[in-house]
């Protein structure tokens, strides 16, 4: 069984894969974190996110920075974010992803577009969404939580500005795919969030 779970930054759709992938005992593939790679090692090589040329080169980033908690931070994403706006990027990343949606037995894979693009035949497709102000609100708990210093605003400004690229992009944009269930997580907990995916994905099972 495949099962694609998309949505925007802060949504929950990590947190969901990643209890679905346990509840399930699939393996789970966290796509943003290829593309933060590519985000941050385009700026370890110092070119220019912004540039198909530079983004491509950094594709082939050494496996070992995905274990990297630098790649977690705000500034990485919006790296990410821009790097992947680039068709050839996309293309690039392609073949590793497919690979592991279409491992024997299944998988949970969480991103943008696994379900209209990576694997659109996935028997179980989520599209995990919530407020911006939510979203925002999250990333500021988990940021000071960790004792990083935030600015509500400044989170809230960025995440919008990173919806509005993700939505917009010409190749892959952000979107829930045809049929998806759609789980707006800004009122749920997360146990209360997790355990709707596991309903979710227990109907389409049977
Ligand atoms: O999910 P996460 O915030 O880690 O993703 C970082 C960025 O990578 C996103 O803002 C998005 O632009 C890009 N991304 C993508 N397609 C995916 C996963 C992530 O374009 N499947």
């Amino acid at each position: 069984m495949i099962i694609a779970v998309d949505g925007p930054t802060a949504s929950g759709k990590g947190t969901i894969a990643k209890a679905l992938a346990a509840h399930f005992g699939l393996p789970h593939l966290d796509t943003g974190l290829l593309y933060r790679a590519v985000g941050r090692q385009v700026a370890l090589n110092g070119g220019n996110p912004d540039n198909p040329v530079d983004a491509l080169a950094a594709c082939g980033f050494a496996d070992d920075l995905l274990a990297d908690e630098i790649l977690r931070s705000e500034a990485v994403g919006g790296f990410a974010s821009r790097v992947s706006v680039h068709p050839a990027v996309r293309r690039a990343l392609f073949d590793r992803q497919r690979a592991f949606a279409l491992q024997p037995g299944g998988a949970v894979l969480d991103g943008r577009d696994i379900g209209t693009v990576i694997a659109p035949e996935a028997q179980v497709k989520l599209f995990v969404t919530a407020s911006v102000a939510e979203r925002a609100r999250r990333r500021w708990l988990e940021m000071t939580g960790r004792g990083i210093a935030a600015d509500l605003a400044a989170i809230e400004r960025d995440i919008a500005l990173r919806d509005e690229r993700d939505m917009n992009r010409a190749d892959a944009p952000l979107m829930a795919a045809p049929g998806a269930l759609v789980l707006d997580t800004t009122t749920l907990g997360r146990d209360a969030a997790v355990a709707a995916a596991i309903a979710a994905v227990a109907v389409h099972r049977s």
